[in-house]
């Protein structure tokens, strides 16, 4: 895929041409760092996708976990490449995608998704984000049991997730995490009253505000007024067993 940055922003398959208001765009001769005219004229740099890039062109179906809070599991975790993850439920496989590009190119993914719709969502995003080699996709209803050991990190992001917390910490390796995610503080309540053989648990939740940033000198520099607040609460624990 290629970035073309201009007057517009498109995301473009590598050899294809596309129409636009500013005329045809050939990519087939595009090259990374280099500059595209199209029929009309007009100038686009063409630049390699970044992870971010991609997903705003994936499908969404569940409610994805954003990256206000994504990248929060960085910071506690250290998820770094090299680890191996486990994320249920999968939903629209942000997370898993996101974990992806951490932990490639020799760690790996593997993501449960109970529903067959969304298990084709989760599909259609790891080929369109080319992450087939590092997540697998199970379209398993993961209360029914998981497989996977000496797990670096597990992320739960579903209803019911405390059922599965004492399979889940079996299945880490020492020294790994667990990271649930909890859109309402009841499920968070129930997720910790799970943790008792964790250690370090801590549960966060992060508030991201954008500013609007006056340059005109006239001192109008002040936080958007709108945003959003409240995503879900991160509850957090590690092995240390
Ligand atoms: C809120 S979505 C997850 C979104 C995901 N974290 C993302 O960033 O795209 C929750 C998903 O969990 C799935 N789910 C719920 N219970 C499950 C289970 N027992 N096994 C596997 N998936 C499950 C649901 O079908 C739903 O797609």
């Amino acid at each position: 895929m290629f970035l073309l940055v201009g007057e517009r922003i498109f995301l473009v398959r590598e050899g294809e041409k596309i129409n636009t208001q500013y005329g045809i765009i050939d990519v087939r001769k595009a090259k990374p760092g280099k500059t595209i005219k199209s029929s009309l004229g007009k100038t686009f740099l063409v630049m390699e996708p970044s992870l971010p890039d991609m997903l705003k062109k994936c499908k969404r179906g569940p409610q994805i976990i954003m990256p206000k809070d994504a990248c929060q599991i960085v910071a506690v975790t250290g998820v770094c490449p090299g680890w191996r993850c486990l994320d249920a439920g999968g939903g629209s496989g942000f997370l898993s995608l996101f974990l992806a590009n951490i932990v490639k190119p020799t760690g790996a993914v593997t993501a449960y998704e109970r529903e067959k719709c969304f298990a084709d969502i989760i599909k259609h995003n790891i080929k369109l984000c080319d992450m087939g080699n590092i997540i697998k996709l199970k379209n398993k209803d993961i209360l029914k049991g998981f497989s996977e050991k000496n797990l670096n990190l597990i992320t739960l992001d579903m209803k019911d997730a405390e059922k599965i917390i004492p399979k889940a910490f079996k299945s880490l390796k020492t020294g790994g995490w667990l990271c649930v995610y909890s859109p309402h503080i009841e499920q968070q309540k129930r997720a910790v009253a799970s943790m008792g053989q964790f250690s370090e648990i801590k549960t966060i939740e992060t508030i991201q505000r954008e500013w609007q940033v006056d340059n005109s000198g006239e001192g109008y520099t002040h936080p958007k007024p709108s945003g959003i607040l409240h995503t879900g609460f991160m509850t957090f624990g590690r092995k240390v067993r």
